[in-house]
């Protein structure tokens, strides 16, 4: 059985982890993998290989930037021909970026059986690019693999039958857990005694002007109570470059970074007093690590982040983030437990179900409802 896995951006570099590895377990599975090359920075993909011990890609597609639309069908036009090639029995993909809807798009028009890792999260929030690339690939996966229960009734109420859902956990969690135990045992110099960890990355927060400079003018506020330690994604540190906003006065009290390899952030988080986000995964890994996370967004695609973990969302307001962080330093925040199956183990479930009878039957099944 061959089993292909496309990933391309940073997220999905800590969810095909421990599936590449779980699958090896498995004698009768050969496995390839496939880099998009939507990420392409050093310190955006190959630290992430190295520090995840995922083996070098296959094949590099090496896509590099664009538009949403040019990215997606440049991805397809050069996968395309990868997979007729390779004759996958199965591809799976990861997340919600756009290299996972373009790989899902692809496999639907050849034919070939598709498996999702991460599926059913909602946002229902279609300004979202990757609430675009859920919808899609979920409605063309055949397998789709759900961290949590709410993830099952989203698919359910989209009209995916039960059979082709399997909740296994999550899988990025399986990363954490491993590597947990390196990020603390991991020495770093000049950093403040007690500080809030922060990244911002999403369209509506660093490309709007007016927005990314509000959120700016919220962190120095921050700075003056607590550290701030602020690791950059390429696209917001050129965003705030344009923006002329100084953030240089604070130097000591906010220190802005280059984007920091897993384990290094992973270090940062488990030692914060508090992160400040946009991102999606960091909802979660705050959950597990119990630390309080307050959200910039106005919904979350992971509600069992704040329904159980440790997730506030303070939306783009200024004062809620305030009155959160008052909270924080105040000793007061939100605690939270570990969702079920967030136990490091999602990638033998993943594995166990991709090569065995489990997906044979659902795919048969499928396959002779089609012909
Ligand atoms: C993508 C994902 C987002 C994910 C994020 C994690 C989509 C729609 N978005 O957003 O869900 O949370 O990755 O980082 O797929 N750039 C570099 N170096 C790189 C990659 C990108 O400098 O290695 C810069 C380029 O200027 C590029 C910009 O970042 O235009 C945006 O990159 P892109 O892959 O389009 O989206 P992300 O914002 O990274």
């Amino acid at each position: 059985m061959k089993v292909l896995h496309v990933v391309g951006a940073r997220p999905n570099f800590m969810k095909v982890a421990p599936v590449l590895s779980a699958l090896r377990a498995h004698e009768h599975v050969a496995q390839m993998l496939v880099h998009t090359g939507q990420h392409y920075d050093a310190n955006m993909s190959d630290v992430f290989f190295e520090q995840l011990g995922i083996p070098a890609p296959d094949v590099n597609l090496a896509v590099g930037s664009g538009s949403h639309t040019w990215q997606t069908a440049e991805i397809m036009m050069r996968l395309e021909p990868v997979l007729q090639e390779a004759k996958p029995d199965i591809v799976l993909v990861y997340g919600d970026v756009n290299s996972t809807a373009a790989a899902a798009l692809v496999c639907a028009k050849l034919g070939v059986r598709l498996g999702h890792v991460e599926a059913g999260l909602r946002s229902f929030d279609r300004t979202m690019p990757e609430e675009i690339n859920r919808l899609v690939t979920d409605q063309l996966a055949e397998v789709l693999f759900t961290p949590s229960e709410d993830g099952d009734s989203n698919l359910q109420r989209e009209g995916i039958p039960a059979e082709k859902i399997f909740r296994v956990g999550n899988v990025m969690i399986d990363s954490l857990v491993k590597l947990l135990p390196v990020a603390r045992a991991q020495r770093r110099d000049g950093l403040p005694e007690r500080y809030a960890l922060v990244t911002l990355h999403r369209p509506a927060n660093v490309d709007d002007g007016a927005m990314l400079k509000s959120i700016l003018q919220s962190l120095l506020e921050v700075s003056r109570d607590l550290g701030v330690v602020f690791p950059a994604h390429p696209r917001t540190r050129q965003r705030i470059a344009e923006s002329g906003f100084e953030l240089g006065g604070v130097a000591k009290q906010l220190q802005l970074l280059d984007p920091l390899p897993y384990v290094d952030f992973l270090a940062l988080q488990a030692r914060s007093q508090v992160v400040i986000t946009d991102s999606g995964g960091i909802q979660e890994e705050t959950t597990f690590l119990g630390v309080p996370c307050l959200t910039l967004r106005e919904n979350t695609e992971r509600p069992i982040t704040v329904s159980m973990g440790t997730n506030v969302l303070v939306g783009r307001d200024p004062e809620k983030l305030r009155a959160e962080l008052a909270l924080v330093l105040a000793g007061k925040q939100k605690r939270g437990m570990i969702p079920p199956l967030w136990d490091g183990h999602a990638g033998e479930r993943i594995a166990g179900i991709v090569a065995g009878e489990a997906v044979g039957s659902v795919l048969r099944a499928t396959a002779g409802t089609t012909s």
